[in-house]
């Protein structure tokens, strides 16, 4: 049988990386669309390129996603079966500073993309990477239904690309669906998202590295889930039988402050005297206080549900962390002990 080929833009980032490795698992073809960047930035991706480039299997593209040449001429020359638009400025908190370059990148960048697919492909499906802060201060629970009402630059960039989305498939009939993701971590996510910079200054602070973490509002609260469950869902959303939109979440919601006393726990240091709050450079001009997904629409007809706790989440990032900067848990916990008597 012909093996499916699969586009993923946003390769390198902490998705793209799970999704390509879930794919190729599969026995896909995939290609990455990457961008140039002046340090080559493929960490997260080397294990796979190691194993599956050679073989033709993994084929990696530069790409400029304000260039609507680059990715047609891709499209038109390996005719994909499916296309996973997972690259965006991904932050919240810099998108209030990059308000302009974050709409063009994740939204006009859509519109490219599903546009190039409608002229030039039109069989192939579309999955756009929606995101539960596009709910912004609507109540949770937030579900497939939930009003939108959007407090960044980066909520109101996804709103539109997930409208665009909604408009290529009912106006066009393109098979284009959004994934209402919720908040997902691994130890892939990057160093300036709240509970990767906590789990990794948790590990400077054990090596020396650091004497304390800071950090913006802990009272909000976040439903946080897996990358490597959440990747699943993303490509069962592509296999369903017709394009639509899902929500994918764990259905609990715990504050920053919880997740700190967990992370904290695993080696048994009081985080009081570690973290310090309400830093004025990580605060928000507009927050989104709370943040918890009913995803009974994806469980039911998609079969989806996450393997992983926020426990389990918070020990797989912590322990990676440790790993990074040389120690065991064991190791940690006796530095720990010790940090406790001096302070
Ligand atoms: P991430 O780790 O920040 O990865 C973002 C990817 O987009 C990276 O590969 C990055 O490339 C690429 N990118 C950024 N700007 C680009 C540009 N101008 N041109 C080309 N590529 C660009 O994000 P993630 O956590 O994997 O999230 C994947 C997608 O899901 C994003 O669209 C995000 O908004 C959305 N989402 C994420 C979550 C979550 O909690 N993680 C929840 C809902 C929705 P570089 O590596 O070169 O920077
Ligand atoms: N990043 C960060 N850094 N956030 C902090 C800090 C800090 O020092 N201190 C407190 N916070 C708070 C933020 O104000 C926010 O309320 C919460 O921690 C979570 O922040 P992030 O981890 O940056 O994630 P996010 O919820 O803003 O956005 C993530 O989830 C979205 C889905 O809801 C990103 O992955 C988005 O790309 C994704 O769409």
């Amino acid at each position: 049988m012909k093996k499916k080929i699969a586009f993923i833009t946003g390769i390198t980032g902490q998705d793209g990386s799970y999704l390509a490795e879930l794919l190729l698992k599969k026995k896909y073809k995939v290609h990455g669309l990457l961008r140039r960047t002046s340090v080559l930035n493929i960490e997260r991706i080397q294990d796979i390129i190691n194993q599956y480039e050679k073989k033709g299997q993994l084929n990696l593209h530069y790409v400029d996603l304000t260039d609507t040449a680059s990715i047609s001429n891709l499209i038109i020359k390996y005719r994909p079966d499916e296309f996973y638009n997972l690259a965006a400025m991904s932050h919240v908190g810099i998108s209030y500073f990059t308000g302009e370059a974050t709409l063009n990148i994740n939204t006009v960048a859509s519109y490219r993309i599903q546009e190039s697919i409608l002229r030039n492909h039109k069989r192939c499906k579309f999955y756009q990477a929606s995101s539960s802060e596009m709910f912004g201060s609507s109540p949770p629970p937030q579900n497939e239904m939930t009003p939108f009402n959007p407090q960044s630059p980066y909520g109101i960039s996804k709103v539109a690309a997930f409208h665009t989305t909604k408009y290529f498939r009912q106006a066009h009939g393109l098979f284009a669906s959004n994934g209402i993701l919720f908040n997902h971590e691994s130890p892939r996510r990057g160093l300036n998202f709240v509970t990767r910079k906590i789990t990794h200054s948790l590990a400077r602070i054990l090596s020396g590295h650091e004497k304390k973490i800071y950090l913006g509002n802990i009272s909000t609260r976040r439903d946080w889930g897996h990358s490597k469950d959440y990747v699943i869902g993303i490509w069962k959303i592509l296999q369903y039988k017709k394009p639509e939109d899902f929500v994918i979440s764990t259905g609990q919601n715990y504050s920053i402050e919880d997740f700190i006393k967990k992370v904290f726990k695993i080696v048994g240091l009081n985080w009081k005297k570690f973290v310090s709050t309400n830093n004025k450079k990580f605060m928000r001009p507009s927050e989104v206080r709370s943040l918890r997904g009913d995803s009974t629409k994806a469980r039911k007809l998609l079969k989806w549900k996450p393997k992983y706790n926020l426990d389990d989440l918070a020990k797989d990032m912590l322990m990676n962390d440790l790993k990074l900067y040389g120690m065991s848990l064991e190791h940690a916990k006796k530095i720990a002990k010790k940090l406790s008597k001096k302070k």
